[in-house]
């Protein structure tokens, strides 16, 4: 595992920026795996940025979403649908077709998971998949327990998920307590894997996650044994690990 050290969260949104420029400049037609939260906020308006300075072309870039609520329409502000399209889709060139999110409004979300990991296969397989860490050490939304050989599937949020996430809705009871998300087999399916970290409240998560043994408890501690996977955090966020 490569650590990128940042200052801030400002100086982390840049370096993982550098990440993903570097594999679209490298692999035009890459497929990226996106993820949804604070985090990868900073790190999309980079992106944007580059994007409307000329520096970046997403025309033939496809992507993956992690994960969606289930239950919220597409003009729900809270729907991951709502969140990648405001904060990067509809700000830089990539073509609508192109990009994938598990649908949140199917009759059958067990099909649909299915068909969400045919889709990955069939644009083959993620390029460099980015990650967010939960504080409970999930990662998509593999809580923990989840069993590492998961694909997409469905999932019923843990109490310490809603809670972490009812900072986005107006009441606690509005939090979806259902989504679909990519499995953790589907992560590790990756060919290189950017995880980024900010902040003092996710220290003690980080130790565990990169510097604990690797258990389920802890969905992320599988990433230790993924070949190439890249933690950018910050100062905070590093502040419990002996680096
Ligand atoms: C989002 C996702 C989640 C978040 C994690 C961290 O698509 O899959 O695992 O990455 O909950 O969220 P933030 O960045 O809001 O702290």
């Amino acid at each position: 595992m490569k650590i990128i050290n940042a200052n801030d969260y400002n100086d982390m949104s840049r370096k993982a920026a550098n990440i993903i420029s570097a594999q679209v400049i490298v692999k035009p037609d890459c497929v990226l795996g996106l993820a949804t939260g604070s985090s990868p906020l900073g790190l999309y308006a980079n992106l944007v940025e580059r994007y409307k300075q000329g520096d970046l072309d997403f025309s033939q870039v496809k992507s993956v979403n992690l994960d969606e609520y289930l239950g919220l329409t597409h003009d729900n502000p809270q729907s991951y649908y709502y969140f990648m399209n405001e904060n990067l889709f509809r700000q830089i060139n990539i073509a609508p077709e192109n990009t994938h999110i598990p649908d949140g409004l199917t009759e059958n979300a067990e099909q649909a998971c299915t068909e969400y990991e045919q889709i990955i296969q069939s644009l083959g397989g993620i390029d460099l998949q980015l990650l967010g860490l939960g504080n409970n050490g999930h990662i998509g939304f593999n809580e923990p327990g989840t069993a590492f050989e998961q694909l997409t599937h469905c999932v019923s949020l843990t109490e310490s998920t809603i809670q972490a996430n009812s900072r986005f809705f107006e009441k606690l009871e509005d939090v979806p307590t259902k989504a679909c998300t990519m499995g953790i087999k589907s992560i590790m399916s990756a060919k290189k894997i950017v995880i980024i970290v900010n902040g003092k409240g996710k220290a003690d998560i980080v130790q565990k996650a990169f510097f604990g043994p690797v258990t389920t408890d802890v969905p992320a501690s599988i990433l230790q044994m993924h070949p190439d996977v890249t933690l950018v955090a910050d100062a905070e966020a590093l502040s419990l690990c002996d680096i």
